[in-house]
């Protein structure tokens, strides 16, 4: 176990922002972490887990000791009657490891294929996209304690899953003591693929590339392929402008909300969910307020999807924390809709 001084984290934020760390270490096995706690010094600090940085907005300097997961590791592990167990260490990466698992032909994560980020990173967020979430495909992790060093293992109750949540984005307090926000250190995630696969297609884009290739039996690879070729489309390549996907949640109204909405605005994109709530659109809502090409200094709105803000070069996070709460003021002023952000500011 090394500690680092002074490291530049600018390519370790997918956001591209110039900040470094006071102190960091790579955390590549249980081991370097108990080396860290064993550590008065380093033990002692307040510490920041670091996976891919696709879903951070630095603002500063970090002073909390960085640890930067870059756990290794890719086998299938196990089986059930229903599903084959594969197990990756967090900081494989997402997308090389849903191609991974292609290539041994256990389909099932191809809808989540080109997400940014760390296989330790998914569950805390739950990714989700073209109809899939990583819930639907989790079986359980490992995680240690940063406090006491011990592994634990959550199955997917235990982790608490919502749209865009987990317990991992929660802080515990006194009536709640879930929340394992800044407790704990995911190193590895095991995924249950169903062993008779059936394609996920329900999604308007996938339905598009149905009818203009003709293709209507895809394999999993095919549509790996093809949710590639949507994403490329819209979201800019974090290692061409830096961005962290999505910046807010799709939010949830009222049916009678909705309506009110409608009235004055009938073209919302909206989506009844199954509770009876609606979702909204909030790339759309935005976009009606006219953000899509705007900036505040070189943070901006992308232009091809207004829910994605980048750095145009030498964003700070004080200038991305500033659009984005521009844009929640508008749409609220508009809609009346609190638009909730995604990524963490530190
Ligand atoms: N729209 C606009 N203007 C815009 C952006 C979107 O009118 O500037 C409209 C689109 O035309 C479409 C609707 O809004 O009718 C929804 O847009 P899109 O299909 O691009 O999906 P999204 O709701 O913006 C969500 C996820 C994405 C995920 C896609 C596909 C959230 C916050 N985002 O985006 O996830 O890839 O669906 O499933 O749930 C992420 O979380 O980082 C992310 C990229």
């Amino acid at each position: 176990m090394i500690a680092e001084q002074n490291v530049p984290l600018q390519a370790l934020n997918a956001f591209g922002i110039v900040a470094r760390a006071r102190e960091l270490v790579r955390v590549r096995s249980e081991a370097d972490l108990q080396a860290v706690l064993a550590d008065p010094a380093l033990a002692a600090q307040p510490k920041l887990v670091l996976g891919g940085g696709s879903n951070v907005v630095l603002t500063g300097d970090v002073r909390a000791l960085v640890l930067k997961v870059e756990v290794p590791g890719r086998r299938l592990v196990g089986e059930t009657a229903r599903h084959w167990i594969v197990e990756a260490g967090a900081g494989e990466n997402w997308h090389d490891f849903v191609g991974w698992t292609l290539d041994q032909g256990l389909p099932g994560l191809e809808n989540l294929a080109l997400i940014p980020g760390t296989v330790g990173a998914s569950p805390v967020q739950n990714i989700g996209a073209y109809g899939v979430e990583l819930q639907d495909r989790f079986d359980a992790l490992d995680a240690v304690d940063l406090q006491s060093g011990q592994t634990f293992t959550l199955n997917a109750a235990q982790c608490a899953f919502g749209y865009r949540d987990s317990v991992f984005k929660h802080v515990s307090s006194g009536d709640n003591g879930l929340g394992l926000a800044g407790r704990a250190l995911i190193v590895r995630v095991r995924f249950a693929l169903p062993k008779v696969w059936a394609p996920v297609l329900g999604y308007q884009d996938l339905e598009r590339k149905i009818t203009d290739t003709g293709i209507t039996n895809p394999d999993a690879r095919c549509i790996h392929d093809w949710i590639c070729d949507i994403r490329r489309a819209k979201l800019p390549d974090p290692a061409v402008l830096g961005n962290a996907g999505s910046f807010f949640k799709n939010p949830t109204v009222t049916p009678e909300q909705c309506a009110d909405i409608i009235a004055r605005d009938p073209k919302v994109v909206h989506y009844p969910m199954p509770d009876g709530s609606i979702k909204l659109a909030a790339g759309w809502l935005i976009d009606a307020c006219g953000w899509k090409g705007k900036t505040v200094g070189q943070a901006g709105v992308y232009e091809k999807q207004a829910l994605v803000l980048v750095n145009r070069g030498g964003a700070t996070g004080g200038e991305v924390v500033t659009l984005a709460k521009a844009i929640q003021t508008s749409v609220y002023e508009r809609f009346g809709i609190r638009l909730e952000p995604e990524p963490v500011v530190v």
